[in-house]
């Protein structure tokens, strides 16, 4: 039996202040249920509306990658610096403390190395388990063009149904097939795909040319993919520019954990998607901070 509300104080109703009916920071997000816009927050910094995501799933495909030998010893202590975590769930229940809070972003599909075709790939994590491990959000590659092109969407359109069950956001990477043209009429067709068929992020390629329409014609945020290593002033610039020109953040692996200095890479790369930092100024506080960095080892 609940307790008799017997306070003796006047009940307080405002009855003259309408309920405040919040929008959603997010684009595309605004009629998401409450779970999904919840994980989409702890994602993206309701502040900026950016992210800032460390990808270091690459393993799943290519083995001890350059910089990820060793998660425990390198990558761990750089986790506090991003806004969220993309890897897989081996990597995840072996190497990472579960105090750590970051959301992650759970590498969902998965099958051939890079031995053998790369689209042909399957959904390789049960819902089920992505739930167990507190996920923020489930991410899978697409292959648009690619030899499993279909199977590939269809992967994605399966995880999308799983996601919404459970309010857990789907981020859909659109991959390259090696000898494809990256321009932004490829990925216009590629991200409009993803989102058309429901992912609530978008990961793709920055392009030099037209960055601008590929974001203007998705209906969800678009995230930029890193690639690979590039000089530190070239990976900054990549990094600046797609924001200005509507990315929702990033989502970099190699361009942070290959550099001299990652943990300034990605404190870095922070303040220019957060702050908008200029690629020069950035640049300075990069070399700033790994100076310092290499002064504390000595
Ligand atoms: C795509 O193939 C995977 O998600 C990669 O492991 C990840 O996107 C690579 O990040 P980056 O290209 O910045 O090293």
């Amino acid at each position: 039996m609940p307790e008799v509300d017997s306070s003796k104080g006047e009940k307080k109703f405002y009855e003259d202040v309408p309920m405040k009916t919040e929008g959603f920071f997010l684009k595309g997000a605004g009629s998401l249920d409450w779970g999904m816009k919840n994980r989409l927050s702890r994602i993206f910094n309701p502040d900026t509306g950016r992210t800032v995501m460390f990808a270091i799933d690459h393993g799943y495909f290519q083995g001890p990658t350059t910089g990820l030998e060793r998660i425990d010893l390198t990558i761990v202590p750089l986790m506090q610096y991003a806004d969220a975590i993309m890897l897989t769930r081996g990597i995840l229940r072996t190497s990472v403390p579960p105090s750590l809070t970051k959301p992650v972003v759970m590498r969902c599909s998965g099958g051939p190395s890079i031995l053998k075709e790369l689209s042909d790939e399957q959904l390789a994590v049960d819902i089920e388990d992505a739930i167990r491990m507190n996920v923020s959000a489930i991410t899978l590659q697409v292959f648009i063009g690619g030899e499993f092109e279909t199977r590939s969407v269809h992967n994605m359109t399966r995880l999308v149904d799983m996601g919404l069950r459970y309010g857990i956001p789907t981020m859909a990477v659109t991959a390259v097939g090696k000898d494809m043209v990256r321009d932004a009429r490829y990925f216009r067709l590629a991200c409009r795909i993803c989102a058309e068929l429901g992912a609530q992020i978008i990961k793709t390629y920055y392009v030099p040319e037209g960055f601008q329409t590929i974001t203007a014609s998705c209906p969800v945020p678009i995230v930029m993919a890193g690639g690979k290593k590039i000089p530190v002033l070239d990976a900054l610039t990549m990094a600046y520019n797609a924001v200005q020109e509507g990315a929702s953040g990033v989502d970099m692996g190699r361009n942070i954990f290959q550099a001299d200095a990652p943990k300034a890479m990605m404190q870095t790369v922070h303040k220019v998607v957060h702050e908008n930092l200029k690629p020069a100024d950035a640049l300075d506080m990069y070399e700033t901070l790994k100076n310092e960095e290499q002064a504390n080892q000595d």
